[in-house]
């Protein structure tokens, strides 16, 4: 019998296309017919489905959005707070000056801010706000920062563009074709693909938008070089903060590098699953919102405002970042020594508190698949990358890698027998933005 997720995604998909308004959070990313797909409710780390299954949430806690836990009490009560006075007015939420003072004083040198609510909508807003600095109309790029045109129209010059900045296969329709070359990807610690666009397009490229960091760490002094060419050539150096922010110290990661942007981008985490945004900058650079019409009405709501500043409150108080990366630690390391343990060959990256898991096999979508399955046959959902959240615990986390261990152990015999197909209930997990789109 499917579960009544199951049957609400069929219907969904009938309806809104996609089936919902977020890549990340497709059924088919994680267990085609069989992940429950739609939440009851949420509370700490442990998510409940519609037909009233308890999980722990290895998959990401919201996207990475919920760092303090879901439903967090302090950021709930002045969320609460914000709607008992009034969400929205013609006069301007007062918590916006103090968001923008909190967030100028964790990164020094920044004097500006702006707000929005989403991340793709925040790097959109800061490209526009670079562009009209620099006055020139080319952007070189590194990461996923987002679904809008300017973003997009990489793929216009070769569709394997984005391949390798995170989602392959993203296809422009619908962007302008004139946009084509505007928007230059370079790869992360290849200084040389920045220096080729550089040489490309003499005196055009305005704007180097880039993830301080995503999986690997810097190599050879790549972003004091990155930074010394936006130097050069007169480019605003952006730093996009929307996934890195947050999780390994309180603001930017860049603050542990010893290289500061021309400005910076932050998201998810910032209201721990509450909508806002938040972009910083250097005065003379950000004052070009002025001279950029660059306003929308729910950027003003207050909600967004009062759960950042509450979520920012409480990182500081708990001390979250340093009890994040313990947690991601355990997880990471407690599951390497599983998996040696059993012969499975692995790799783990990325930083502890967003860290990488995979299988180095030629099948291993299908292992993944197998691996997601039985974990959540055993009340865990799981995704490959996991974002560690305050609302974990070490106990948790021996739960979860003990029922890794049971599930490995028969992973071993299955890799052996080259028989883990068999033992798929459905489909393979869809990997890329291809195949969700068939
Ligand atoms: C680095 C980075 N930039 C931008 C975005 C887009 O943010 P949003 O999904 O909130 O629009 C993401 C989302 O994953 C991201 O990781």
């Amino acid at each position: 019998m499917k579960n009544e997720g199951i049957l609400l995604w069929e219907k969904a998909k009938k309806i809104i296309p996609g089936g919902n308004q977020l890549l990340s959070k497709r059924t088919e990313r994680f267990l085609p017919g069989l992940w429950p797909s739609y939440y009851k409710k949420a509370k700490g780390c442990e998510v409940w489905d519609l037909d009233g299954n308890k999980y722990y949430d290895f998959a990401g806690m919201g996207v990475g959005s919920c760092i303090l836990g879901y439903a967090d009490e302090d950021v709930d009560k002045a969320v609460i707070n914000a709607i008992n006075l009034g969400s929205m007015s013609t006069l301007n939420s007062y918590e916006e000056v103090e968001l923008s003072q909190k967030l100028l004083s964790l990164h020094p040198w920044a004097e500006m801010v702006r707000f929005s609510r989403t991340g793709g909508e925040a790097c959109a807003i800061a490209v526009r706000i670079a562009k009209a600095d620099s006055g020139r109309d080319r952007v070189a790029f590194c990461g996923y920062h987002g679904w809008h045109d300017w973003y997009l129209s990489s793929n216009l010059a070769d569709t394997n563009n984005l391949d390798g900045q995170l989602l392959p296969g993203l296809e422009p329709r619908g962007v302008p074709r004139f946009l084509k070359n505007t928007a230059l990807p370079f790869n992360y610690n290849k200084i040389e693909e920045l220096e080729k666009i550089v040489k490309d397009y003499p005196g055009e490229i305005g704007v180097i938008i880039m993830e301080p960091r995503r999986g690997q760490g810097p190599k050879d002094g790549f972003l004091e070089k990155v930074r010394a060419i936006a130097d050069r050539i007169g480019a605003v150096l952006i730093f996009d903060e929307v996934t890195s922010g947050f999780r390994i110290n309180l603001g930017g990661i860049h603050l542990t590098m010893g290289v500061n942007p021309d400005m910076a981008v932050f998201g998810k985490a910032l209201g721990n699953g509450y909508a806002i945004s938040a972009i910083i900058g250097k005065k003379n650079v950000m004052d070009n919102a002025q001279t950029s019409f660059i306003s929308s009405t729910f950027w003003t709501e207050r909600i967004g405002f009062a759960a950042a500043l509450a979520s920012l409150n409480k990182m500081e108080k708990e001390n979250a970042q340093k009890k994040m990366i313990e947690y991601g630690e355990l997880i990471s390391k407690g599951r390497e020594r599983i998996a040696n343990n059993y012969g499975i060959q692995v790799s783990t990256g990325g930083i502890p508190s967003f860290n990488y898991f995979s299988f180095n096999y030629k099948n291993a979508l299908a292992i993944q698949t197998y691996y997601i399955q039985e974990m959540l046959r055993k009340g865990f959902l799981l995704d490959m990358s996991i974002a560690t959240s305050l609302a974990y615990s070490e106990e948790t986390i021996n739960k979860f890698l003990a029922a890794t261990e049971v599930v490995f152990k028969e992973l071993k015999k299955l890799i052996e027998n080259n028989s883990v197909e068999s033992k798929l209930e459905n489909e393979i997990r869809h990997s890329g933005f291809k195949r969700l789109t068939e």
